[in-house]
């Protein structure tokens, strides 16, 4: 085993990622929940979701190398070896993404974009409506409206299967994900690649995803 060494592993542009999502997360449910003149604050933060949704597909190609899909998509093999030492308190540690926690990225990732696409073409059938609502049929926006409802559950179940693991993995495995999720590095005694990629070409690809939101949705 090599001496311990501190380890990039999520690069600048996926922490603040992370953290503008949770944000704009809560404010999209909160602000939904509050409705009336609250609704134009929903629109805007699911447009700035739907920005950072683009942007971090884009980056799970080209971003540091643990943020990206290639290094934490992994096969049944992996899945069914990670479930057989889940509980094993000194089993395998997982520098990125484990494997079942991989998927459950990638879950989160297509939900936010269904609820975000959706919305796009929702109807409240009072007040608000999507700025694409209007460009397909009635009964096609009421459709994707109870999509954009339905789907709520589904984003809510996955939010708390992500925080129950957080939970799991920080009183149980005694391994604090957070702190790597915020300060960017964790402790690592094997050789390990280091997760840096360049803020500048994320700033680049956070602006073309956010004209492309405003062209779609203008
Ligand atoms: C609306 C709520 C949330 C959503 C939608 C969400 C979504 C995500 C996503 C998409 C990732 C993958 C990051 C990436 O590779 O780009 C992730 C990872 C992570 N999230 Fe969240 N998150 C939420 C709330 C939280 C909260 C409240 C915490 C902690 C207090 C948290 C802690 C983490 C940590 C530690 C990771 C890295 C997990 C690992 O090491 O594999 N998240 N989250
Ligand atoms: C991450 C993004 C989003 C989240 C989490 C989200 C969440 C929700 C939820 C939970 C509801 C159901 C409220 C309820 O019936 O109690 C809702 C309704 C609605 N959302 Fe979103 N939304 C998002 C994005 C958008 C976007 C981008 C738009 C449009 C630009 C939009 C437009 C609407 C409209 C018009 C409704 C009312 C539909 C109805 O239930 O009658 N949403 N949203």
């Amino acid at each position: 085993m090599s001496p311990p060494r501190k380890v990039l592993v999520w690069d600048i542009p996926t922490r603040v990622f992370h953290w503008l999502l949770v944000i704009l997360v809560i404010t999209s449910f909160v602000s939904v929940k509050i409705g009336g003149n609250a609704m134009a604050l929903h629109m805007w933060s699911g447009y700035a979701v739907l920005a950072l949704l683009l942007f971090r597909i884009v980056w799970g190609f080209i971003g540091g190398w643990h943020a990206r899909f290639a290094s934490f998509i992994s096969g049944p093999g992996a899945i069914i070896s990670y479930l057989g030492q889940m509980l094993n308190k000194n089993g395998k540690k997982h520098l990125g993404h484990n494997p079942l926690g991989g998927w459950s990225v990638i879950l989160m990732l297509l939900a936010l974009l269904v609820q975000a696409t959706t919305g796009l073409f929702a109807n409240d059938e009072i007040a608000t409506t999507g700025p694409l609502a209007d460009r397909v049929a009635e009964s096609t926006s009421l459709l994707l409206t109870r999509i954009h409802r339905i789907n709520e559950w589904v984003l809510i179940a996955l939010v708390v299967t992500h925080i129950a693991a957080i939970l799991f993995y920080y009183f149980y495995k005694k391994d604090n994900l957070v702190h790597p999720m915020i300060w960017g590095r964790k402790t690592w005694h094997e050789d390990a690649r280091d997760g840096h990629a360049s803020s500048i070409k994320a700033a680049v690809i956070v602006a073309i995803a956010a004209a492309a939101v405003y062209l779609i949705v203008k």
